[in-house]
């Protein structure tokens, strides 16, 4: 039976597989999702039908082979699971989805889409481990740097290639070829995992690379997370340095070609492939690369070339219980180019090149010159005022590139493969001619987060600020949520990925990012139940375990995800993890509920990182910890509910009252403010600042207490006061650090200081976020004073990054209350738009504000714009969501919606709500509201 399609149901568009465009992936219940447009207000779907088949041309109710869901009656279009016939490796599904709107119309049907099932298990790699081992080469200097490993094969390819697949992986990274393609785009694959636990693989499509006659596959290998230098383990005396998982990187790669008459081939990294050391003498993530273009072994990647003096490679045993899986996040890439804003030589012969944005990425250069002349490549954040470059915050990184040039007479150009540094200046030594404008290019490499967010108002202040805030994340979303690019650490610290995560998502889609850490995470877990500092969590410090306001990122960034994105499945895998940890904290606090002052003595540092980088007394880490717990402890109690775990769902409901009396008893006094027994800490010695002293009554304090629900609702306002008297006390300037930066403007918002949360959104005095951009920042730095015009770098050769993103998550209170988009139901179903509006005018004030957010369902828009006491409110609401608008008015009959009266529009209902809003309820659509 036909059913009739009208031309105004509903089009599905952007369908994705677990969040990606015609993936690869091991899940065999892949969730599908998809987005619906209409020019009609008011659309929502009532059901959907999906058809699932292995071809094509079986796409058709009649034909089906997969799976055809038949006519579901439901409102989602996310997440939804395949459920049809099981599904085996390599299984290659084309889907498409139709949907019915709420009065029962059927749209036409999608588009095709694709994903297909990876290896599903490790029997079905008959690739093994191969590699060449270098590591007693390239010592005798600061770095012990060895040679990059070179492998290759010629192989025989019959005629009638159908369809062709490289599954290829490595303990190092890998770049693989045919025929001297490099295959795919990505970059430093494979990614950084527990290498201990598992690894990732990638898939390709390669079908069209592959010759008939002789090919040759290639791969360079390097050192990576896997064997090269990590972290700030150098910085701390760590006995070890580098070389953390292994010494020789490996390779593991198998090619799967099927032919039209049936036949398939494998062919698979064995101890018949043969392997070279070459031209990339040295390579490493954080230290940088040497490339010699004299050693350069012409033609090593086409058939023919003489490979005689090649060595057979090693093979080494697999580790058993390494898992091998699908690579789940989005691929790292060069995601853009940056040309050269100025160039400036130096006395001493050097060019200075300047790409006017700093960033995370690699140079392409362009050089003509003599045999054996070097170039030397250096990078920097900042110049001196004398205008050379300022190197030391990159501590204990070389960050340095050589390219020694061939003698090519009509030049030669190279970029590296297998590092990344982060600067906005590049220092080129050994030019023997002068630079032109096609002598460098800036490339800018992170992970491939689709942009979802933007953020303009007619303040350019405000403007820089956002644009930095959203470099800062590109350039630190780099496989995982690293700290900075820049110097000697760029690992994946979890205080400061908790405390961005909700602001991450409104910049981009990073559903995927935090599914891979989620796991990175799980495999960092310590034995007693605690999140590691960083994950991965190789010991780059012997003393290094878990702190308060970082451990937490294990339960926090799953919630979020869960939020953002209406996402169970990462809450139910990590689940057994997640209620490890609240064990963990219960028995820790040992069954009081609270953690009173030196609780977390024995950590190193004495409490952990507490408000790390706050001005003034500290807050007590113990006093933050409990809040956390309890705050935990309500996310746990959603998320339980979320996948119907009624009785964990009660446990932590419990568990999070007994917190907050707890703390509230030890930690308050009579007239609700926060304090603390400062006496405990004595001299506070071998606490961060310790030497500052402890209070309990500080901005961090509040602003967490408020944030977290700490203090009653009654007492909201009470605390909001407390909050806005430290910041008048204060000079009217924030005083918080990592963990009390992200709370403080959301809190104010929350207790009825808008007008305060503004004054500091938009400070320029230090410190504040508009210092930064006053002083010319293109990302957020680490510090409020990382640099200052008076005092330069104060920090030289310590702390000191210009790319740091943690105070970037003011970002979260742009999005939830300047522009007042406000999720209420997970997966945004329903939100509120309720922005505050800044209360004052003129020269550096806000008064026209534009923000879009791409969720799910499609796109959120939320502008105002304010002229005198009229107000305009522009409302996008996406197809199958419903949105309660906010509009600051005491009187229905001040607004139009759409030029008309209120009372006269069908299509926003007016509901009872707080003292100071309308609330317009509405559907989906664009709507013009104004309040005279
Ligand atoms: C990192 C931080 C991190 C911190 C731990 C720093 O060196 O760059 O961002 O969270 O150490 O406190």
């Amino acid at each position: 039976m036909s059913i009739p399609v009208f031309a105004d149901g509903l089009t599905a568009v952007n369908l994705r597989t677990e969040y990606k465009v015609n993936p690869v992936t091991d899940a065999t219940a892949p969730r599908l999702s998809w987005e619906l447009t209409s020019d009609k207000r008011n659309q929502m779907q009532s059901s959907y039908q999906i058809l699932v088949a292995s071809a094509p041309s079986l796409l058709n109710e009649d034909k089906i082979d997969l799976w055809n869901s038949g006519q579901v009656k439901s409102r989602a279009t996310a997440q939804v699971q395949y459920s049809g016939k099981t599904l085996v490796s390599r299984q290659l599904c084309y889907w498409k989805i139709r949907s019915w709107n709420q009065d029962g119309i059927a749209g036409p049907w999608s588009g095709v889409s694709t994903f297909e099932i990876g290896l599903l298990s490790k029997d079905q790699w008959s690739a093994q481990w191969i590699g060449l081992d270098l590591d007693n080469l390239g010592k005798g200097k600061t770095y012990h740097l060895p040679p990059a490993p070179y492998l290759r094969k010629e192989i025989k390819i019959k005629t009638g290639v159908k369809k062709a697949r490289l599954y290829v992986t490595a303990l190092g990274l890998y770049e693989f070829s045919i025929n001297g393609k490099k295959t795919g785009t990505d970059f430093l694959t494979p990614g950084w995992t527990d290498y201990h636990k598992r690894v990732y693989y990638q898939t390709y499509d390669v079908t069209a690379d592959l010759e008939t006659g002789v090919n040759v596959l290639g791969s360079q290998l390097s050192y990576g997370w896997y064997a090269g230098y990590l972290g700030y383990s150098l910085l701390v005396g760590n006995p070890v340095v580098r070389a953390f998982y292994g010494k020789v990187p490996l390779l593991k790669a198998q090619l799967e070609v099927s032919y039209n008459d049936g036949s398939t081939q494998t062919f698979a990294t064995g101890a018949d492939w043969k392997a070279s050391k070459g031209a990339l003498t040295e390579s490493d993530l954080l230290n940088g690369e040497t490339y010699d273009a004299r050693l350069e072994l012409s033609g090593w990647q086409k058939p023919g070339f003489n490979d005689s003096s090649w060595q057979k490679p090693e093979v080494y045993q697999d580790k058993e219980d390494r898992k091998i899986q699908t690579y789940p996040g989005p691929p790292v890439k060069i995601t853009g180019e940056l040309t050269v804003k100025s160039q400036t030589k130096r006395a001493d012969g050097s060019w200075i090149f300047d790409l006017g944005q700093n960033l995370a990425g690699i140079v392409r250069i362009k050089v003509k010159g003599a045999a054996g002349d070097t170039i030397r490549i250096r990078y920097g954040e900042k110049l001196y005022p004398d205008g050379h470059l300022m190197t030391e915050n990159l501590r204990m990184a070389r960050a340095t590139d050589y390219y020694i040039l061939k003698g090519d007479p009509k030049g030669e150009s190279w970029e590296p493969k297998f590092t990344f540094h982060g600067f906005q200046y590049v220092e080129i030594k050994g030019f023997k001619e002068k630079p032109d404008a096609g002598t460098l290019l800036g490339l800018v490499i992170g992970s491939d987060t689709p942009k979802t967010g933007s953020f303009e108002t007619d303040n350019k202040m405000v403007n820089q600020l956002y644009s930095n805030i959203d470099w800062t994340q590109r350039s630190n979303y780099i496989d995982i949520p690293t700290d900075c690019p820049q110097r000697d650490e760029r690992i994946g610290w979890t205080g400061d990925a908790q405390v961005y995560v909700k602001s991450a998502t409104f910049n981009r889609d990073v559903a995927s990012f935090f599914t891979k850490w989620n796991v990175d995470l799980a495999d960092g877990q310590f034995e007693n139940g605690a999140y590691p500092l960083y994950a991965p969590a190789p010991n780059l410090r012997k003393t290094d375990t878990f702190s308060p306001g970082w451990m937490e990122a294990g339960i926090i960034c799953p919630y979020q995800i869960y939020q953002t994105y209406g996402d169970t499945r990462i809450i139910e895998q990590g689940w057994p993890n997640m209620v490890r940890f609240m064990d963990f904290l219960e028995k820790r606090s040992g069954g009081n509920h609270v953690f009173k002052e030196t609780a977390f003595k024995d950590l190193d540092p004495k409490g952990g990182f507490g408000d790390w980088l706050s001005f003034g007394q500290k807050t007590p880490p113990d006093m933050l910890a409990s809040f956390y717990y309890a705050y935990c402890a309500d996310l746990m109690t959603e998320m339980a509910g979320a996948i119907g775990n009624q009785s964990e769902q009660k446990r932590f409901s419990d568990t999070s009252d007994k917190i907050r009396k707890a703390v509230l008893a030890h930690y308050t006094d009579t007239t609700g403010r926060f304090i603390c027994d400062a006496k405990v800490y004595g001299k506070g010695e071998g606490y961060v600042d310790g030497n500052l002293g402890f209070s309990g009554n500080t901005q961090t304090a509040y602003a967490n207490a408020i944030y977290m629900n700490i203090v009653s609702k009654n007492n909201i306002n009470k605390a909001g006061n407390f909050l806005a008297e430290l910041i008048k006390e204060n000079g009217g300037k924030l005083a918080t650090g990592f963990l009390g930066a992200k709370p403080l403007l959301p809190a104010l918002s929350a207790s009825g200081n808008s007008a305060l949360a503004y004054d500091l959104f938009l400070s320029k005095e230090f410190p504040s976020w508009g210092f930064e951009v006053e002083n010319g920042s293109t990302t957020i730095w680490e510090r409020w004073d990382s640099f200052t015009n008076e005092d330069g770098f104060k920090y030289n050769a310590a702390m000191n990054s210009f790319n740091h993103y943690a105070f970037g998550a003011v970002c979260e209170w742009m999005f939830s209350n300047a522009a007042g988009i406000q999720q209420t139901h997970p997966g945004f179903d329903h939100f509120d738009i309720k922005p505050e509006i800044d209360p004052k005018s003129g020269a550096g004030r806000i008064d026209n504000l534009k923000a879009t957010f791409h969720t799910m369902h499609g796109e959120i828009i939320s502008a105002w714009k304010k002229d005198g006491v009229h107000l305009t409110m522009q409302v996008t609401v996406p197809v199958n969501t419903t949105a309660d608008i906010y509009v600051p008015a005491d009187l229905t009959d001040q607004l139009t919606v759409d030029g008309k009266k209120v009372a006269s529009s069908k299509d926003v209902v007016v509901k009872k709500g707080e003292k100071g809003f309308i609330i317009l309820e509405v559907g989906s659509g664009n709507y013009v509201i104004k309040r005279q």
